[in-house]
């Protein structure tokens, strides 16, 4: 049994953790998450001080017993804890004060499930379901809490409903996920910030009093801070120390937060954003809160985001694709922007073929009125000026050259400038008589409406049968301002975050079902929606607008703590660059794109014939490796080149047969010193052909003796190198 229940303590257990909680004197507390402890109550360490300014809850007996300074598992507000809390509601006669107090618990085979929101399934794994059912005494609000077990991969999930059994409505304000405690506070925030173009940037740093914190206010989860958190002990390395990861399985509005109390001990915090939050719950009705993937290491940040990689892999990513082997795009938007028609498509598929591209997508532009990006969104209508003869015959032109086909749309936004908007302005998120606000000059449309998704829906699923389309990029180009749905009323204006994110996933279910032969690639201007949430609908994702090979090597290393190269949309794109002017070699770009879904986003019609067979030589290389990189186990060689003068990343095959090790060196340098590289993942005592090489290396020599890299004459150089164990 993962779960177990003995005299009110609750321990979960995963292969290399144990998680605890308590349920005493009517309080439920968190008592631990770490390594695991056997079956000791791990109770033993609370404290109780009488601390000053920290009060006592009525019916306890002790001055030193404070909710300020417990471990607590769920905490509501407004009764004494004053750290961060989960649950905060508003009732009919304005109080918020909510006092949870522990009801019951089940234990059940398999993992639960969550009406209308992503979450880990069990598929071919041993899962455990704990629920615990919390009530606040006076006011008849119940929350239940669920904890998924999967022992085997190392991962704990948590999600919570909040259901009013009471007879009055009442107003959530906040309904956070999950909340975990420790005891300690030296610990490292880790988390990854950035901005269009440059996502996911990883960054580290010690806790401190008070509270640290990233969040996304924007309706998805955002270019600037991803929803996925460690905290770390200050030692911790890749490949020593403790840590814990904890995922948002949510695409919207979030928040995660460490706070370090007066008593030195951490709270961390992560659920839906409580900025204009505001649910109403009339009787009977419930709120479920999104999950969160736990997980915790002690052997360090490598093998955390291991954890991660494989449970989104396996129990997060669904459908056909999961795993069946991805084709090998070329995406035409930064070989022509909006200026192509069916004859430049089909020049592109033919040259394509050539060197053994397996599929055509085209980008934005195809429909409407839509030769800039001014106008046409919300018109799923082809340009039969750029296409004639309609989108048939360009993909059966595409097919007949031997591609398959694949097309971009941008189902969630529309155009001032579009007949759609023109017929239902009310479709857009704006507030009625108000000046509206921007981004790239288009609307967000009120995706918590069924009526509109239902219009959009119809009319994406004429054009996906229309022609014969195996790959939908399914982008969204601006964040969410103006935020006010005409079809709530007032008192329901906070819950139209939340209700367009469910409304996307309903959508995102249908169509999914819809066109279960359809690889689904996600996008948002790049990398603004990559979230285990968007990942349960969408097995890939455009990591990032920068297509630069350089500046990837950054973005996909903070993208790597929690994400499997297996979502990674990763393409080669042309030199200069189109956003940073740089140019690097082929070899570079292809090694950096292979660490993704790998694909091509350039014009082939203008490549010399020497790069085409670079092109047809990697794309043989990429097939070779492709169960090696897509199923095999990542880990990190070296920082993200702010330290070190390479970045380096290794895969390593499940049975540790075979490893392709990557490392591009940043600066060539004048009488440059010795570059060693580490591997890592190896079996010290199997010996591996180092291939195109004489040497045959032990696993030890490789991982402790390190591998000499190449002294390079130019910038940005890249090699791979391919181990194979000898027989
Ligand atoms: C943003 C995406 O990230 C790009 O790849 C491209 O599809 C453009 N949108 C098209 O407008």
């Amino acid at each position: 049994m993962a779960i177990t229940c003995k005299d009110n303590v609750f321990t979960l257990k995963t292969k290399n953790s144990a998680y605890q909680m308590k349920a005493d004197r009517g309080f439920l507390f968190h008592t631990y998450y770490g390594p695991s402890v056997g079956d000791t109550d791990m109770s033993y360490l609370g404290r109780t001080i009488d601390r000053g300014f920290s009060g006592n809850p009525e019916g306890i007996d002790d001055r030193g017993f404070s909710l300020d300074t417990q471990l607590l598992e769920y905490p509501g507000y407004g009764t004494g804890d004053y750290r961060d809390y989960c649950l905060r509601v508003v009732y009919p006669d304005g109080s918020q004060v909510t006092n949870l107090k522990y009801i019951d618990h089940e234990i059940l085979e398999g993992k639960y499930a969550l009406e209308g929101l992503p979450a880990m399934y069990q598929g071919e794994e041993k899962a455990e379901t704990l629920k615990i059912t919390l009530r606040d005494i006076h006011r008849h609000v119940e929350v239940i809490l669920y904890y998924g077990v999967f022992e085997d991969l190392d991962i704990i999930t948590r999600a919570c409903k909040v259901i009013n059994k009471g007879s009055e409505s009442v107003h959530l304000r906040r309904a956070y996920s999950m909340c975990l405690d420790f005891h300690q506070k030296d610990m490292d925030f880790i988390q990854f910030y950035g901005r269009h173009a440059m996502e996911r940037v990883m960054e580290r740093s010690h806790l401190h009093h008070g509270v640290q914190g990233i969040g996304s206010r924007r309706g998805y989860s955002s270019h600037q801070y991803n929803p996925f958190v460690i905290l770390a002990k200050q030692d911790t390395t890749e490949d020593s120390g403790w840590c814990w990861g904890s995922c948002f399985v949510y695409s919207g509005n979030f928040q995660a937060e460490a706070e370090v109390s007066q008593a030195n001990n951490t709270r961390l915090t992560m659920g839906i954003h409580d900025t204009q939050f505001d649910f109403l719950l009339e009787e009977g009705e419930a709120f479920t809160a999104p999950e969160v993937l736990l997980s915790f290491s002690s052997e360090g940040l490598g093998k955390l985001s291991r954890n991660y990689h494989k449970a989104i892999r396996q129990n997060i990513c669904r459908g056909k694709f999961k795993n069946a082997r991805r084709p090998i795009l070329i995406n035409n938007w930064e070989a022509t922007y909006f200026g192509f028609d069916t004859d430049k498509l089909l020049e592109i598929a033919r040259q394509a073929k050539e060197v053994g591209i397996e599929m055509l997508v085209m980008d934005d532009g195809w429909f409407g009125k839509r030769n800039d990006d001014n106008s046409g969104l919300g018109d799923w209508v082809v340009n039969e000026t750029k296409l004639p003869g309609g989108l048939k015959r360009l993909v059966d032109g595409v097919n007949e050259i031997g591609l398959k086909f694949g097309i971009w749309f941008e189902p969630e936004m529309v155009s001032e400038d579009s007949d759609l908007y023109r017929e239902h302005p009310d479709w857009a998120l704006k507030v009625p008589g108000h000046s509206l606000t921007r981004g790239r000059n288009q609307l967000v449309l009120d995706f918590s409406r069924e009526d509109v998704r239902e219009h959009i829906f119809n009319r994406m699923c004429e054009i996906l049968e229309s022609a014969n389309i195996e790959y939908v990029k399914w982008d969204a180009n601006r964040h969410m301002t103006d935020v006010w749905s005409a079809e709530l009323p007032p008192e329901r204006q906070g819950e139209v975050f939340h209700r367009y994110i469910l409304g996307l996933y309903d959508f995102l279910e249908k169509i999914t079902k819809r066109f279960p032969n359809v690889l689904f690639e996600g996008c948002s201007g790049g990398g603004g929606r990559f979230d285990a949430g968007m990942m349960y609908y969408h097995p890939q994702i455009w990591c990032s607008d920068d297509t630069d090979a350089i500046e990837r090597l950054r973005i996909q290393y903070g993208t790597s703590f929690a994400y499997p190269v297996s979502t990674v949309g990763a393409h080669v794109s042309v030199c200069p660059n189109h956003q940073t002017g740089r140019s690097v070699s082929m070899k570079t770009r292809g090694v950096v794109a292979m660490a993704g879904t790998f694909g091509y986003e350039l014009d082939i019609t203008e490549m010399s014939q020497e790069e085409k067979e670079i092109v047809k030589e990697q794309i043989e290389e990429f097939k070779k490796y492709y169960d090696l990189i897509q199923n095999g186990d990542y880990y990190r060689l070296s920082d993200d080149g702010t330290k070190s003068n390479y970045v380096a990343w290794q895969f390593v095959s499940p049975d540790q047969k075979e490893s392709l090790l990557n490392a591009v060196v940043l600066r060539t340098k004048a009488n440059p010193p010795f570059q060693f590289v580490y591997a890592r993942g190896l079996k010290p005592e199997a010996i591996y052909h180092v291939e195109g090489t004489e040497l045959n290396l032990s696993g030890a020599a490789l991982m402790n003796g390190g591998y000499l890299l190449p002294i390079v004459t130019d910038d940005y150089e890249a090699v791979q190198i391919h181990l194979v164990e000898c027989e």
